[in-house]
């Protein structure tokens, strides 16, 4: 079984509650950000370590407004009752009617407007993201406070409809400010020996986070004992990725990346772009590359010594197809 405890406050630096958008500044308003994973995918549904990496630069904001009638959902220039909404919006109206019945609130005479910054589908913990604005837009509504482990739970009722069994890495990495290590449930700083630059590349290629994980399942479940293996290694990459880090060794945490990516394409969740792009990151000088997310299209993940060589192994994923590059340096020069 999978263990979805909070992620505690005093162990794990979060986010500022609200980001107020231009023009809305008497709205109540939530705010989270995209996250990627540097190691341990897929293996933390099971319980081993994995590590993610907050991208607080991408954004996704909620506002609650006064709209006479049903409970209303909006994103962009569409707008739903939330009882009507297309599939692609079912997590995101669980967090709106879970929050509304946690503070109690009447479902009714009320927009919650949603604005993303992040691709769906692409790995990086939109959906996530969406939730916890979603409740923090409805929390400041309410006008009342939220203890973490409610604010968790609210989230990952959400991300049970889009991921099926998530372990909560998403849940806690949407609100977190640093890079945390995340095992069997609970979240745990990860202080860096020297600085990273990890590009982060869109394949464009929009995968589902629930069916990646239902494909991992069922190569587990057709054979165990080779399953089981597969996910104990990646949980062995995780702990020796942690040491690296906290030692500032990045050419073995690059080789530990891209030997995680082999086990991540065993399990049956890469693909030719991922591929491709991987392929650049390392001709360009990456020290590690592999997929982040749950894969099978999605994003890829690139370590990089310094900015310069950043902006290279950037310039060479584009050149490769990336529809979309990010770069996040984390750690103190
Ligand atoms: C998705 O960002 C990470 C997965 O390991 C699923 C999860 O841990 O919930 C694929």
């Amino acid at each position: 079984m999978v263990c979805v405890p909070s992620c505690p406050a005093e162990s794990l630096p979060m986010s500022e509650p609200a980001v107020l958008p231009t023009g809305s500044a008497h709205l109540p308003t939530g705010s989270a950000h995209a996250k990627a994973i540097l190691v341990g995918e897929h293996a933390a549904v099971y319980g081993h370590p994995a590590i993610a990496l907050p991208m607080t630069p991408l954004r996704t904001v909620a506002e609650v407004h006064h709209s006479p009638g049903p409970l209303r959902l909006s994103s962009g220039d569409r707008s739903f009752p939330v009882t009507q909404l297309p599939q692609r919006f079912a997590s995101v109206g669980v967090a709106t009617t879970a929050a509304l019945d946690f503070f109690n609130l009447p479902a009714g005479d009320l927009e919650v407007a949603v604005r993303s910054g992040i691709p769906p589908q692409a790995g990086l913990g939109a959906s996530a993201a969406a939730a916890h604005a979603i409740v923090e837009a409805i929390r400041a509504h309410a006008q009342l406070p939220l203890d973490d482990a409610s604010r968790f739970e609210l989230v990952q009722s959400a991300e049970r409809v889009a991921h099926g069994s998530p372990s909560g890495i998403d849940a806690c990495a949407t609100r977190a400010r640093e890079p945390f290590v995340f095992t069997g449930g609970i979240p745990a700083p990860l202080p860096l020996g020297a600085p990273v630059w990890f590009v982060v590349a869109d394949t464009g290629v929009r995968a589902s986070t629930d069916e990646a994980v239902a494909g991992v399942r069922r190569t587990v479940d057709a054979d165990p004992a080779r399953g089981s293996a597969l996910l104990a290694r990646l949980g062995d990459l995780t702990r020796g990725a942690v040491t690296d880090l906290e030692g500032g060794q990045l050419t073995t945490f690059g080789e530990r990346m891209t030997a995680a990516q082999q086990i991540l394409t065993e399990l049956g969740v890469g693909h030719a772009m991922i591929d491709q792009l991987i392929t650049a990151a390392l001709g360009a000088g990456a020290a590690g590359a592999k997929l982040t997310g749950a894969g099978r299209g999605g994003c890829v993940i690139a370590a990089a010594t310094d900015t310069g060589q950043a902006d290279v192994i950037a310039s060479a994923m584009t050149e490769a197809g990336a529809v979309a590059v990010w770069t996040v340096m984390v750690g103190t020069t």
